[in-house]
């Protein structure tokens, strides 16, 4: 993981995100600790999501990945991956964070957060 500004994550290629659709990475927070943020791909676009469903903390990076949304793997809430509204208000909305594609690279703005190297 590469750090470009201090808020600027590089989590992995798009060719990887690609072939897995989602993919979840270990940060750090000041007020929220140790979490993951999750990287999707639907086809289109790339987004990024805190990886623990708001429900029962399911993790998002198992579920199903549809054009625009994540359906939680554990009891199915649909989150619009760009906003993380759950759409279906099944449960309350998850964090979302900015993702882009730089030079065939995945980067994630994540103000505050320390990525944990596996
Ligand atoms: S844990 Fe995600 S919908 Fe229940």
């Amino acid at each position: 993981m590469t750090t470009e500004a201090t808020d600027d994550f590089d989590v992995c290629s798009l060719d990887e995100l690609k072939n897995k659709g989602a993919l979840p990475f270990d940060f750090v927070h000041p007020k929220l600790g140790r979490h993951e943020i999750a990287v999707f791909w639907d086809g289109k676009d790339v987004f990024a999501l805190e990886n623990y469903c708001t429900h029962e903390g399911a993790m998002l990076s198992y579920g199903y990945v549809e054009p625009g949304q994540i359906i939680c793997p554990l009891h199915a809430a649909v989150f619009d991956l760009k906003t993380g509204a759950c759409v279906d208000r099944f449960t309350t909305d998850t964090a979302a964070y900015e993702a882009e594609v730089r030079d065939g690279r995945v980067w994630v703005v994540a103000p505050g957060e320390t990525p944990v190297d596996r």
